[in-house]
């Protein structure tokens, strides 16, 4: 039982991935907080608090015990009342997983502001909002521990998710701030990117053969692959990993690179545009990053 004692809020469990950590959590020892706005992939419409619901009924028939919060992660005021939920029911917080969200595509030329909005409101916004609500906590019990759902399209790239990949990369930077500013009161926080049929990637285009096998290799990367990592950086046996970036993808476990200066160019007296262009391109050039997509660093077959 890693997680015996804890009590941890997941938002977006009321489906997919988060559902899956909710379950695996609860079943690990932890009281856990549902929280699920019941959107659409969109995030447009009326919410609805039934997936939420669901996975409470879940955990509570497999003998765990879980609360139900419908507030959503995108607004200060309503993220307080999710981790106030953990307080209300369960009298502490010790662990914070952000995973809602959604999701709007859009080829860049065509993404209207809303689309931008609404994504960064939920995933960047919202990972802020509810991790800074427990933050207070956190700190004046000198533990805890966040992990946050970062995704390949952010640290590598993908077509027509600007706002997703900004949002997602944003994210990767607040857990490494939260790791850097709170490692003094004993908190953790750590991103995974991770990997699954959900209905998120159900959105993912499959009109021609390679699109087609792709697809068929998602399909078989089911949500609960991602729960057990989510539960181990949760877990006090995690107690010295922090700060870092996981991935995992069906059987498969990643631990990502950090951006570091891979070559760098000296000039005496300094650059011009010009020598710029003679001398320090062809130096820097030969480590450019390949103008590649998730999908071609993930070449091969998961399973
Ligand atoms: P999903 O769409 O099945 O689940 C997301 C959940 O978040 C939904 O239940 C939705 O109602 C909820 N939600 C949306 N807006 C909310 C709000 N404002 N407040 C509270 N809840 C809200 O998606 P999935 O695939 O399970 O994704 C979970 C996380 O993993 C997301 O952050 C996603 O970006 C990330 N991710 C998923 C990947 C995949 O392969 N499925 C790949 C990379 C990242």
């Amino acid at each position: 039982m890693m997680l015996q004692d804890k009590v941890a809020v997941v938002t977006g469990a009321g489906g997919g991935i988060g559902r899956e950590i909710a379950c695996a959590m609860a079943a690990a020892g932890a009281r856990v907080v549902v929280n699920d706005v019941g959107a659409s992939l969109s995030g447009a419409g009326a919410g609805s608090a039934a997936p939420g619901a669901q996975t409470v009924a879940l955990i509570e028939a497999a003998g765990g015990a879980a609360a139900l919060s419908t507030d959503s992660v995108a607004s200060w005021e309503s993220a307080q009342r999710i981790v106030a939920c953990a307080l209300d029911h369960f009298g502490r917080i010790d662990i914070v997983v952000n995973n809602a969200g959604i999701l709007r595509d859009q080829i860049f030329h065509k993404m209207a502001p809303e689309d931008w909005l609404s994504v960064v409101d939920v995933h960047l916004n919202g990972s802020f909002f509810v991790a800074r609500a427990a933050a207070p906590y956190f700190r004046a019990q000198q533990s805890g521990a966040y992990v946050h759902m970062t995704s390949t399209s952010g640290l590598i790239g993908n077509f027509g998710q600007a706002n997703y990949a900004a949002a997602k990369l944003g994210i990767a930077g607040l857990s490494k701030s939260i790791a850097l500013d709170m490692h003094r009161f004993g908190v953790r926080s750590n991103c995974i990117a991770p990997f699954a049929w959900s209905r998120m990637t159900e959105a993912i285009p499959a009109e021609t053969p390679e699109q087609q096998a792709r697809v068929e290799n998602l399909r078989r990367m089911t949500p609960e692959k991602n729960a057990p990592l989510a539960v181990f950086l949760t877990s006090d046996r995690a107690r010295d990993v922090t700060g870092q970036i996981f991935g995992s993808r069906g059987n498969e476990l990643f631990l990502f690179s950090q951006p570091r200066p891979v070559r760098s160019v000296h000039r005496d007296g300094g650059w011009t545009p010009e020598a710029i262009a003679d001398q320090a391109l062809p130096a820097l050039s030969a480590q450019f990053v390949p103008h590649d997509r998730s999908e071609d660093v993930f070449s091969w077959d998961p399973l």
